[in-house]
């Protein structure tokens, strides 16, 4: 039973919020942030995108906006005491963002206390979507901005360096999951000593078998965990697709993670290589508004359909 509906009134939208990640440097969490966001304005949401690459934020560049006037180290510093006067407009109606620091004071090492306020003033924002645009690497800011998060997406290159990166932030995220649980002290031992593990040394236990070794010593926490990571479902997108190969990287990621950490990922889709993305991050311009007729744009349209089903 729908109780606003039944009710006569319009149903509410719930206000998701969707974190865009990968471990590596350069493979298009701002190119993907910026134009996952243009769809979901174009549809009629609406939609603030914000930088959280603290130290390096360029998300505006691929929207086409200059440097934005006031960022978030503004509001860390007190200089701007509202969080919402930190939303600046874009030329897309219904798309507003949130601009990362330009300087690194403090920003990338981002206190606890202020991490947590942050978060909590941007799942409190007034919009349909809210996109986290995240900084490179395993940071424990980026983690965390990820874990706050309703839906992660990773953005892969068809690369060995992006795919094991990749695999080195789902692992991040996985223990930092584990950790967050509460009252398993008694098997934090067992989760630092899985931590320091290599992923690709074949003798060490993989964390699907850690899960495995805590539910053998203690079933009820081992219920736990498995209720907490069958949360964890991140979804892959592969960028600068060249091939069937690259694409068909998507599905071994997929089958690795289920065999290697036990948990399910979803594969919304792929991303062309395309020399109109260059371009238009030359032109300072939005790739979706820009080139219409570009290759992406089917991409992107099929990515965040299968994401607002999934
Ligand atoms: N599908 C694509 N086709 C062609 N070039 C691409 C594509 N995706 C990304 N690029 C190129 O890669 C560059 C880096 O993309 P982007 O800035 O989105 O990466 P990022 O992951 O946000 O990087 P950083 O970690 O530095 O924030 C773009 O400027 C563009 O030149
Ligand atoms: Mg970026």
């Amino acid at each position: 039973m729908n109780l606003a509906t039944e009710s006569g009134l319009p149903a509410q939208k719930m206000k998701k919020i969707w974190a865009i990640g990968g471990g590596k440097g350069g493979v298009g969490k701002s190119l993907v942030s910026a134009n996952v966001a243009i769809c979901l304005a174009l549809m009629g949401n609406k939609v603030v995108a914000v930088d959280l690459d603290l130290g390096g934020a360029n998300l505006h560049t691929c929207l086409g906006l200059p440097i934005p006037s006031v960022t978030l180290s503004d509001y860390v510093s007190k200089r701007v005491t509202n969080f919402e006067d930190l939303l600046v407009p874009t030329p897309i109606s219904n798309l507003r963002i949130i601009s990362g620091a330009q300087d690194e004071i403090g920003m990338a090492n981002l206190k606890h206390m202020h991490k947590n306020q942050i978060i909590r003033k941007l799942h409190d924002l007034d919009a349909d979507y809210i996109l986290f645009d995240l900084g490179a690497g395993t940071a424990f800011n980026t983690i965390d901005f990820f874990i706050s998060a309703d839906k992660g997406i990773l953005v892969v290159l068809p690369e060995p360096t992006s795919i094991e990166n990749t695999y080195r932030f789902i692992k991040s995220v996985f223990y930092r999951r584990l950790k967050m649980i509460e009252g398993i002290s008694e098997i934090e031992p067992l989760i630092e000593e899985a931590m320091s593990a290599k992923i690709a040394s074949g003798s060490t236990t993989s964390p699907a078998d850690l899960v495995k070794r805590i539910s053998d010593i203690n079933p009820e926490v081992g219920l736990r965990i498995k209720d907490e990571l069958s949360h964890f479902r991140p979804n892959l997108i592969i960028n600068q697709v060249r091939s069937q190969a690259d694409i068909d990287i998507g599905y071994s990621i997929q089958s690795i993670c289920r065999k290697y950490f036990g948990i399910e990922m979803t594969f919304p889709g792929y991303l062309d290589y395309d020399a109109s993305v260059w371009q238009s991050v030359r032109k300072r311009k939005p790739l979706l508004i820009e080139y219409p007729n570009s290759k992406l744009v089917n991409n992107f349209d099929r990515i965040v359909n299968r994401l607002i089903e999934s």
